[in-house]
């Protein structure tokens, strides 16, 4: 939004020196060189870019570039298989799919099949009959008295304040739409989750919704939450793919009254989610943090989220499950590379296991201790 009020600010500029040099050559041209010798006053004198004070008024050319840049190359440069998280090919067909348009891509793949890192899927020669219903997952174990049948694909968790309102609304209509859940985000649940589709309702570091004034867990908030009919499971966040381990502060500019009144805060003040859980240090106090939950939901399925980063402390997890007999219904596994609202770059560039090893690692894990298939 910034870079297109400048960007039409500097047009209109161009644009009205243009007209004035047309209309009137020589004030225009006299109007000009004002302009340009002020520019260039101001720009010896001032004292925050180096560039400006050794290249006035022509230094600006970088600056004009490098806000236009990203859209130089994404209309220019990037091809079709480029671009990074999402390339253009895949956006394509995205807005085409959503628009009932064309879903269809002439002359073969683009990609290279001789990459060592191309993945491909295998077919059969007797390809199965059209399935009358999508297929679906069964999640809650025996202590759920609520399990609830789950899509396979699904909205992942993104709070609103990440994400607008109209987002938020029309993530969570999309999945009344195609019978899939959405889930809340740290940030709690907001009225614009609640327009009929299934919610997962996540709880993070900060307990937004079920947070008590000292900013530690409140089961009685929680209580009230979990058993509405919308939400269909819990999910305790440990850790997110792009900042494992980091925590988030939400500032007091942005701490509005809605977004307060969403997340049980004061608002127009710093919010902390600290990096760890305040209701549990260890494997099992986390399995315990599990059975509460999931009592103060009514049987509802409980599981977590986490990033992959010290493999001895998952293993310590599975070991508790068999030790204590408590098993979440689910665990979500993130990627180093996954998205974020807002995060250091240092931390989604190199901490955390990239998805594909994380989840092999999770899956090889809970196999060698019997758990997978519960
Ligand atoms: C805008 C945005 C906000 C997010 N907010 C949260 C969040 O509140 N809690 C969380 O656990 N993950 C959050 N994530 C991470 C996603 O839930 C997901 O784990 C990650 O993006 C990887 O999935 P993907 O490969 O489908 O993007 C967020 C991601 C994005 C892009």
């Amino acid at each position: 939004m910034k870079q297109a009020i400048k960007f039409t600010i500097i047009a209109f500029l161009i644009f009205a020196v243009l007209i004035c040099a047309f209309v009137w050559p020589l004030p225009g041209f006299i109007g000009l060189v004002i302009l340009l010798v002020t520019l260039g006053f101001y720009d010896l004198f001032q004292k925050k870019h180096t560039i400006l004070r050794n290249f006035p008024v022509i230094g600006h050319m970088r600056y004009l570039l490098e806000m236009i840049g990203p859209e130089l190359h994404q209309y220019f440069v990037e091809s079709g298989t480029d671009g990074k998280p999402i390339d253009k090919n895949h956006r394509t067909y995205i807005y085409e799919r959503a628009k009932e348009q064309t879903q269809t891509h002439p002359f073969g793949t683009e990609l290279n099949v001789d990459a060592d890192d191309y993945k491909w899927m295998q077919h059969s020669i007797y390809p199965a009959r059209k399935m009358e219903t999508a297929p679906r997952v069964d999640i809650g174990g025996k202590d759920c008295q609520q399990p609830y049948s789950a899509s396979l694909f699904n909205i992942s968790a993104m709070s609103f304040g990440a994400l607008s309102k109209n987002a938020v609304m029309a993530l969570n209509m999309g999945a009344k739409a195609g019978d899939f859940f959405h889930d809340t985000g740290e940030g709690g649940i907001s009225k614009y989750h609640l327009r009929g589709g299934d919610l997962v309702w996540e709880i993070g570091t900060g307990y937004f919704g079920c947070r008590a004034s000292d900013g530690k867990f409140d089961a009685e908030k929680f209580k009230e939450k979990a058993n509405w009919e919308q939400v269909k499971m819990i999910e305790i966040k440990i850790s997110q793919g792009a900042k494992p381990g980091h925590g988030g502060v939400l500032p007091a500019a942005k701490n509005n009254e809605e977004i307060a009144e969403i997340r049980g805060i004061q608002p127009h003040i710093d919010i902390i989610s600290p990096p760890g859980h305040s209701a549990f240090r260890n494997a099992e106090g986390l399995l315990q943090f599990v059975k509460q939950l999931r009592q103060l939901s009514n049987g509802k399925p409980v599981g977590f989220k986490l990033a992959v980063g010290s493999k001895q402390e998952f293993i310590e997890i599975c070991k508790k499950i068999v030790e204590t007999g408590i098993k979440p219904d689910f665990i979500t596994v993130d990627g180093a590379e996954g998205g974020t609202g807002a995060a250091p770059i240092d931390f989604s560039n190199y901490v955390g296991m990239p998805w594909e090893d994380a989840l092999i690692f999770v899956v090889d894990t809970l196999n060698e201790y019997n758990l997978k298939k519960k």
